[in-house]
């Protein structure tokens, strides 16, 4: 790669756009953390490659970024950078904000839980000066699997700690054991399992004004909702955490991208920072967050990146039952971005949606760019 000039590399993915008919655009998303798109995409049209993307957008350091559920986390970690703190300690206590938050369904506590009714979290860290990382996975009964995640960077020679032995470890570092199944997220929860099959035993409250008759309409929507906050100081030192309960209702032991460092984040301190949310699968099968931060590396803008990520995943899905008649993918991913220089960015595969940023001096929503745009 090292020949490898920023024209071909940008070259390559505006050609690639072309061929996969999608024309430029801007667009505004409103489903924080990757709600997943119905898989009858039908109705989606043709879209964007961001004429913008190749500027991004600049800002003096310290920058925060998160995603849009993350206007918390980002005011929290600013804050405590302008007071001096390191960026993995700011971005941690930002995000701690959401996993503790009862009321946020996709991390943390209050998240809602795999196919058995039990919340498993996963989380990594990721720090730009010595390079470190630390995740957990398919943790359970720990409402801040960011922390533990850190402490697998700094207390052992490992990388990734998983089910019953991250449990153990957060144990042994005096972690609180608590139930993270909330009763909103168990009544959720309870709903799916009440409609998921026409062939079981579990029947829906009978509706009022409907005979007592129940209802087994599958109208409920799965999320791989999760939080990414990465940092960049005033000196150009970077961090990031990505943290979820990941795919509600899914298989248990189920892991998606947000504890895979190089998926659900990665962090080079001579470049920049980023993440993901949605469809964590996706995003493992081209390593994203990684290919993110490469292509800022051969000189993308933040923005050019992250879309450059979403064009991967187009190119990768292949498999029918995830592509819709156009053959475009029939879910969303976002990837989120910030350059050692303070520039940043993001993009997502369907238009739509925001992310959060704390530059300037100001705390808000900014538009993320679509590689498609719905009709
Ligand atoms: N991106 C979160 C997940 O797939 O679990």
């Amino acid at each position: 790669m090292s020949d490898y000039s920023r024209r071909q590399f940008l070259g390559a993915a505006a050609t690639a756009a072309v061929a996969g008919g999608v024309t430029p655009a801007l667009a505004v998303q409103g489903a924080p953390g990757g709600t997943r798109v119905p898989g009858s995409a039908a109705g989606m049209a043709p879209s964007p490659f961001a004429q913008e993307s190749a500027v991004g957008v600049a800002a003096s350091r310290p920058v925060v970024i998160a995603s849009g559920n993350g206007l918390r986390a980002t005011e929290k970690a600013m804050a405590m950078l302008v007071e001096g703190a390191d960026p993995l300690t700011a971005v941690i206590a930002g995000v701690n904000i959401v996993e503790e938050d009862p009321k946020d369904n996709s991390v943390g506590y209050g998240g809602i839980p795999n196919e058995d009714g039990v919340v498993e979290l996963d989380s990594c860290v990721m720090y730009g000066p010595t390079h470190q990382a630390g995740a957990v996975a398919a943790l359970r009964n720990i409402k801040t699997p960011s922390r533990v995640a850190r402490l697998v960077m700094e207390r052992t020679d490992h990388v990734l700690l998983v089910g019953e032995g991250a449990l153990r470890f957060a144990r042994a570092h005096g972690f609180e054991e608590v139930n993270l199944l909330t009763d909103e997220a168990r009544e959720i929860w309870l709903r799916w399992k009440e409609r998921h099959s026409d062939d079981d035993d579990w029947l829906s409250p009978p509706e009022q004004g409907n005979g007592g008759a129940q209802s087994k309409a599958r109208d409920i929507l799965r999320t791989y909702g999760t939080i990414n906050c990465c940092a960049v100081t005033a000196g150009g030192d970077l961090a990031g955490v990505t943290t979820t309960s990941g795919l509600s209702y899914k298989i248990p032991g189920r892991v998606g991208d947000s504890p895979i460092i190089g998926a659900g984040l990665y962090v080079e301190n001579e470049v920049g920072a980023a993440g993901s949310t949605g469809r964590g699968e996706a995003v493992i099968q081209i390593c994203g967050s990684h290919t993110v931060v490469e292509a800022m590396r051969h000189g993308m803008s933040p923005q050019e990146a992250c879309l450059h990520a979403c064009k991967r995943i187009a190119d990768c899905t292949r498999v029918d039952r995830l592509r819709d008649a156009k053959g475009r993918p029939n879910f969303d991913v976002k990837f989120y971005a910030v350059a050692r220089d303070g520039r940043h960015g993001a993009a997502s595969i369907w238009s739509g949606g925001h992310y959060a940023v704390f530059a300037d001096g100001r705390n808000r929503h900014e538009p993320i760019v679509g590689l498609y745009e719905h009709d």
